[in-house]
């Protein structure tokens, strides 16, 4: 439902994410799907509803200086450049994330984006929060992004209860996506901030095109996303295969083998799609830090976010085979 940005409907809406749902927001660039950005299940809550195939890493929003500290870890100064100039406004950086950070919203990757917007609805319901807000565009996949709260309502109507209403998006393109490495800027995606204004701070910056379509390629997730010890389905060993072997297993939601193993993780003992996805990664980084031989994992049914969950687990297991 589409609701005034009012003093009472931002706390409403701020309270709404700190329970763990989605809720809709105007930015000056386009609007955002939010969620808490350090809940994973929260985050997982905001794949289901776009009906993304896969795990694409998300933009964390912030309100202050301070936030991105606790967020990042800053190794160059080109950094505090951008931010004087840029922030807050359409740019987002991408930098080495911290601990604190999950895995749902970074995709596997090392690296986490974050923004500070302009709008100051945008603004009032981060500081509302007090926590990042991650956000994609409050779209479907693959369709238009939206820059108004009808555009919002008519593609996710069904699938968020509040959309705060904020107007047209200024912006109306995503931001402009930079990656800060110890040495180098490159440009990700333009958008809201022009190649050139970036000349203008950072004399150097590199363009490292990004399909749009496949940011962060499954082959890129392949490799962070293999865990470094051989991963099989269950389904697809034998007797020989597992003989002597210290084991792993990773069950959607109960152990369904009577094979004896080191480690068991659970996706979800709910049996929960949602909190399976926002569990997957972090339980494939537990089981890697096991010294196991091997570990097998159990097929989840390919319905909603377990479609994603299985495009990782296939793609991990292919690194083995
Ligand atoms: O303007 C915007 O950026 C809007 C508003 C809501 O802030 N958000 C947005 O999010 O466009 P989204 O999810 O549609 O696009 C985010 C893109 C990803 O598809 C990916 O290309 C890039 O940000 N990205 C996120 N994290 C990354 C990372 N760690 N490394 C490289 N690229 C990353
Ligand atoms: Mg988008």
């Amino acid at each position: 439902m589409i609701i005034d940005s009012n003093a009472e409907n931002i706390k409403r809406a701020a309270e709404e994410i700190l329970a763990g749902e989605i809720v809709a927001f105007p930015t000056e660039t386009v609007y955002g799907l939010g969620a808490d950005g350090l809940n994973p299940t929260a985050v997982a809550k905001i794949f289901e509803a776009k009906q993304r195939p896969s795990f694409n890493p998300l933009i964390l929003h912030i309100a202050s200086r301070d936030q991105l500290k606790e967020l990042v870890e800053i190794e160059n100064d080109k950094i505090y450049n951008l931010i004087n100039a840029f922030w807050p406004g359409p740019l987002t950086l991408v930098l080495p994330k911290k601990e604190i950070v999950p895995d749902i919203v970074t995709a596997g990757n090392p690296t986490v984006a974050v923004r500070m917007p302009k709008h100051p609805i945008a603004k009032a319901l981060i500081e509302a929060c007090g926590r990042p807000i991650a956000a994609p565009s409050a779209n479907q996949f693959g369709f238009l992004s939206p820059t108004t709260a009808e555009h919002v309502e008519k593609q996710l109507g069904d699938k968020v209860s509040i959309i705060l209403d904020g107007g047209r998006s200024d912006v109306g393109v995503e931001s402009t996506i930079v990656e800060i490495t110890k040495d180098k800027v490159y440009l990700l995606r333009h958008g809201g901030i022009s190649f050139e204004q970036l000349k203008e701070v950072c004399d150097t910056v590199e363009i490292k095109e990004v399909n749009p379509d496949k940011p962060n390629a499954p082959g890129q997730l392949l490799h962070h996303y293999a865990p470094n010890i051989p991963l099989r389905f269950l389904s697809e060993v034998n007797a020989e295969d597992i003989k002597d072997k210290k084991l792993g297993g990773l069950f959607f939601k109960e152990k369904t083998t009577n094979i004896e193993f080191e480690h068991v993780e659970f996706l979800s003992k709910a049996g929960d799609m949602t909190e399976a996805a926002a569990n997957l990664f972090s339980h494939l980084h537990n089981l890697e830090n096991k010294k196991l031989d091997l570990i097998l994992v159990e097929a989840v049914e390919e319905r909603g976010l377990g479609i994603a969950i299985m495009d990782r687990l296939v793609k991990a297991t292919n690194r083995y085979k």
